[in-house]
């Protein structure tokens, strides 16, 4: 059975239909890019990322195991200190498999993310500081949310007489870096961010796999998911090339909204990470020349979302894209069914839910909201469906989003590795906190 299934099929509604002369020699250019962006041996060195070839080597899995079992034996409790691709990968994850693992093995994994001081101190009062690690992952090693924390965590252990040395280990670059530097004079744990992989597409590196490792979740399936992925096994390198080409076609051709709707609540996180990695990847200057590419990523969950954006989707604009996700086969916990029960009379107009799990529901609510956007409404969409929620699907749903943002980027014409967009107000900042 594949992990999942892509059903790129109503992209191609008649009223967005367009006209693609050169439709074969566009996929031999998509593809031909996506491999010089992507693959060590075909690279000109100029834009790259090494995210397929650290999952395809699993690098990183080995020493990111070990030291979660070692800080596994030692803490009841570990706090995630980064933000952006430094937390976002570990958070999905965690919110769609933490229900994988067994009470007994369970181990909290707090994201502190940001400095919202009531968030953190709500985090905080949850812990027993004694039994807590701290990984504090920064590729950059200077990003001063993670820092301005990992000052109040050092200054609280201190406080409480704990050794930091103890508690605190780094996720960081293996050479570069303030953190690098000071966590090695410090003789601190530390695991590598492998140089050519940037926070967004970090995942399946330590910034993931510790975390998660640490909270219980089979690492080794997450990427024995994005192995298969990437070896072409779940969906064909040409199949995302023509899919990714079609979403490229279709932002040219005025489509500004990338909605990204998985009817899961557990999947809910999978929305912001995905919002990250195609706004930062793909919302930037075209490689030649100075026109701008990107459409707005937007997170949704059905059926929660039904009652909310959809009507903006069946009604608004025709200029949105929806992807939607679904689980197909649901599993059973808790040791008894969850369907609807039958209701009295009153109820009548429900009737047709009766005895139905809460699963089927979903996924019904799901067809038909498709079916109105595809069929009565011409909209474009599309709908990856995952066979379960398991480690594995989980590894190649994530890998396949990192490789079509990868082959919309090689269709637009833009790097997707690069940020320099949000460095403007990082210049500001000094001068703000200096008055
Ligand atoms: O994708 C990216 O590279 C960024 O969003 C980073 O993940 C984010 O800025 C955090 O950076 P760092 O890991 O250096 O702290």
């Amino acid at each position: 059975m594949a992990l999942l299934k892509l059903k790129p099929e109503g992209l191609f509604t008649p009223q967005v239909c367009y006209d693609v002369p050169s439709k074969k020699e566009a996929l031999a250019e998509i593809l031909k890019t996506h491999a010089l962006y992507t693959d060590p041996e075909k690279t000109d060195g100029k834009i790259f990322s090494g995210y397929r070839r650290q999952v395809l080597a699993r690098e990183g899995l080995g020493p990111s195991k070990m030291l979660a079992q070692k800080l596994r034996s030692q803490f009841q409790s570990m706090v995630v200190l980064g933000i952006g691709g430094s937390a976002l990968g570990a958070k999905t994850v965690l919110s769609a498999l933490q229900w994988t693992v067994a009470e007994s093995e369970r181990k909290q994994v707090f994201i502190a993310e940001n400095l919202d001081p009531i968030d953190f101190e709500q985090m905080w009062s949850k812990l027993n500081l004694e039994k807590t690690c701290f990984a504090v992952v920064t590729k950059s090693g200077g990003t001063l949310e993670t820092l301005a924390q990992m000052s109040v965590v050092m200054d609280r252990l201190q406080k409480a007489g704990l050794a930091f040395q103890k508690h605190i280990v780094a996720i960081t670059d293996p050479k570069k870096g303030a953190l690098r530097t000071w966590a090695e004079s410090h003789a601190l744990a530390t695991l590598d961010v492998p140089s050519d992989v940037g926070g967004r597409f970090s995942v399946m590196t330590p910034v993931g796999l510790l975390p998660l490792a640490f909270a219980g979740i089979d690492v080794d399936a997450v990427v024995d998911g994005a192995v298969q992925f990437f070896k072409g096994e779940v969906v064909t390198q040409e199949s995302m090339a023509e899919f990714s080409g079609r979403l490229a076609e279709l932002e040219i051709g005025g489509f500004a909204g990338h909605v990204m709707m998985p009817y899961s609540t557990v999947l809910r996180d999978f929305g912001a990470w995905f919002v990250q990695l195609w706004g930062e990847s793909l919302g930037k200057v075209k490689i030649e020349g100075n026109s701008t590419r990107g459409s707005i990523p937007i997170a949704a969950v059905g059926a929660t979302d039904q009652h909310s954006l959809l009507q903006l989707l069946v009604e608004g604009p025709n200029r949105l894209v929806t992807g939607f996700i679904s689980v197909m086969n649901w599993p059973q916990i808790g040791g008894r069914p969850c369907a609807m029960q039958k209701l009295s009379s009153e109820f009548a107009g429900l009737s047709f839910a009766f005895g139905r799990t809460f699963g089927e529901i979903l996924n019904a609510e799901k067809v038909a909201t498709e079916t109105v956007l595809r069929e009565q409404r011409g909209r474009p969409v599309y709908t990856i469906e995952l066979a379960e929620l398991t480690a594995q699907s989980m590894g190649a749903l994530l890998a396949f989003y990192m490789d079509a943002t990868v082959y919309t980027a090689a269709a637009l014409r833009v790097n997707p590795f690069d940020q320099p967009g949000v460095e403007h107000g990082k210049i500001m900042m000094p001068k703000i906190l200096a008055v």
